[in-house]
């Protein structure tokens, strides 16, 4: 979390850095900063609140300067608050710092600082690493971050700038990502991609350890040790209109929009015709080898991985197990050289996920993963890689990445079924055509948003609510209620049909919606059952199925959905409910790309 942006060069550095952060908003808007060096002094100006605070404050300032950095946060250390803003000052004012990650040995840095009669201003942990560079400043700056980051434990990508060095942008990196963009007499540093294109589609990704030194027309990239290293240019293929908003009026609505182009895309990457390109991931001795299947994740991603257990289990008949990577450690998985751990991120980022598939590496297993960012840590991390095609992400609310990631763990699940021999052909070829029809089903399902906007009506007065589905169902209704309280801050559960009425059923009064989910067409006579249960109670029931008079008779608002088999229907009712959670909170009136309290990229554990 957090985004950071630094720019060196002969344009003005804080134009370009302020167009880096709206960018880079997306990974923590809990604050702003920028530092400029501007007449042999360094200027700061840093705000609490979003991009446009700091954005107004300097509306009237000329501020001709050709270096700077800038940061947006997501509070870690210290409370949001002007103060506790980057970018942070050395005491005397000389170096500039700004950082994403956590200093884990800050406290004793601090108080060894301290004891050198240094002052804290701020709650943070990144103050210390202005002090530390002051204290350590042996009048050669190169020589002072060398010793600084050496001293440095934990994560961190770094921003870096001396008062007396007005045209050299220092930069660090360990397990937070830092992209260096090599542009035209300027270059520039930052978080993520997209910050740098309005630059350059040039880029250098960063590695653990790494440490740059940037001029306007030099970049130098060295190891800890001082030694320089030769790191592989990147050209970026994709546009900037593809990271922004293209006419919608959010991010999110233009992302659940994209998702038929983005499933299409990566499908038609990996199928051609009846084979599934993954020769290159897992080769057949390699899947003779394995007896076991982890699918560690996070949040959304944790549910993707959920119905990738489901295809899994039911396609390729392989024993799988699916973790939330922050517990993964704890639970002594039982892991060994015939286990596959594959490991899923939107973003490759989430620290929890790297720190699980480091763990499930040191015990020998092989491990994918399944990622949307190109370079991104848990992609180099990784044995193998498979890369989603859903084009940059922006909206913290995950929808596109969540289906595409959902439809690899479904091309693997049938890829190895075809290899080890437990898909029979006909059934591959069923499989594969329902795939390829799945991004026309979508589309279908999208021109329900003005029914769905309508019932979306009847719940932003609600405080909460339930969602219930059996096997496959329930699955879905867990990102279905995800969605909905991250972007609504409407209190919702999923529950399994069946297990409401072991306690929680207690909670159902006169008007508790209840979202069913009733796609599995051998259990619709359980779920009627379960609706009636919960209408006798007083519950408002939203059902979302295939359509069925007897599940619409019993159900005050029904949706229908595009038929499909049912081992593929989480594709196709999870999009009503993104929809559902999008117009409910656009009817809060929440700023549904930002939802308060979160960050689309979680580098802290
Ligand atoms: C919810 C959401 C989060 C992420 C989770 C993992 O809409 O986006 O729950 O899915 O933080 O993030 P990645 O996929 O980047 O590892």
């Amino acid at each position: 979390m957090c985004g950071i942006v630094g720019y060196v060069g002969n344009g003005i550095a804080k134009n370009a850095i302020l167009k880096g952060l709206e960018s880079l908003e997306y990974r923590g808007y809990d604050s702003a900063g920028i530092a400029l060096i501007e007449n042999d002094h360094i200027f700061v100006e840093k705000k609490k609140g979003k991009l446009n605070n700091l954005i107004e404050a300097l509306k009237e300032k000329e501020i001709n300067s050709n270096l700077g950095i800038g940061h947006t946060r997501w509070a870690t250390h210290g409370e949001p608050s002007d103060r506790n803003s980057h970018p942070h000052l050395s005491m005397d004012k000389t170096i500039a710092v700004v950082h994403n990650g956590i200093i884990e040995n800050y406290l004793e840095l601090k108080r060894f600082l301290e004891e050198k009669g240094f002052t804290f201003i701020s709650e943070t942990d990144t103050e210390v690493v202005a002090h530390l560079l002051q204290y350590n400043y042996t009048g050669d700056m190169k020589e002072t971050v060398f010793k600084t980051i050496k001293q440095l434990e934990g994560s961190y990508a770094l921003g870096i700038i001396h008062k007396d060095y007005p045209e050299v942008l220092f930069c660090a990196r360990k397990n937070s990502p830092l992209v260096i963009g090599c542009g035209n007499n300027e270059n520039l540093i930052a978080s993520d991609v997209p910050a740098l294109l309005n630059y350059t589609r040039d880029v250098y990704f960063l590695e653990n350890g790494d440490i740059g030194i940037l001029t306007k027309n030099n970049i130098d990239i060295y190891d800890i040790n001082g030694n320089c290293l030769i790191r592989e240019k990147t050209h970026i293929q994709w546009s900037l209109d593809q990271a922004t908003k293209n006419g919608y009026p959010h991010f999110m609505l233009k992302e659940i929009f994209e998702q038929p182009k983005a499933l299409r895309e990566t499908i038609n990457r990996m199928v051609h015709e009846d084979n599934i390109g993954f020769e290159n991931i897992l080769s057949r001795e390699e899947l003779e080898k394995i007896n076991k299947v982890y699918i560690v994740a996070c949040g959304t991603a944790y549910h993707a991985g959920l119905q990738g257990k489901y295809a899994l289990n039911k396609i390729s008949k392989l024993e799988a197990n699916v973790e939330v990577a922050s517990e993964f450690r704890y639970n002594d998985p039982f892991i060994d050289e015939r286990t596959l751990a594959i490991f899923v991120s939107q973003s490759g980022e989430t620290l929890d996920t790297l720190e699980a598939m480091k763990e499930a590496k040191s015990k020998g297993a092989m491990t994918i993963a399944i990622t949307n960012v190109v370079g991104s840590s848990i992609s180099r991390e990784a044995h193998k890689v498979i890369y989603t095609m859903a084009g940059p992400e922006i909206a913290v609310a995950s929808t596109k990445a969540y289906t595409t990631q959902m439809i690899i763990l479904y091309l693997l699940a049938i890829y190895i079924g075809k290899n080890r021999n437990t898909l029979s052909k006909k059934d591959l070829n069923h499989y594969l055509n329902i795939i390829n029809e799945i991004p026309n089903k979508i589309e279908q399902e999208l021109k329900n948003k003005e029914e769905i906007l309508t019932i979306s009506k009847l719940l932003v007065d609600k405080n909460n609510g339930f969602y219930i589905g059996r096997g496959l169902d329930y699955q879905t209704a867990l990102e279905g209620s995800l969605k909905m309280k991250e972007i609504t801050y409407i209190h919702t559960e999923a529950f399994p049909s069946g297990e409401l009425k072991h306690g929680s059923i207690a909670l159902i009064e006169n008007g508790t919606p209840v979202i069913v989910l009733a796609t599995q067409k051998e259990l619709i006579d359980k779920s009627i059952s379960n609706i009636k249960e919960l209408k006798a109670r007083g519950a408002f029931v939203i059902t979302i199925g295939f359509d069925n008079e007897n599940l619409r008779a019993v159900s005050d608002k029904f949706i229908p959905v595009e038929n499909i088999d049912n081992i593929f229907s989480g594709f196709i009712s999870i999009i009503p409910l993104q929809l559902l959670a999008y117009y409910t909170s656009i009817g809060k009136n929440i700023d549904v790309d930002k939802p308060r309290n979160l960050a689309k990229s979680v580098t802290v554990e």
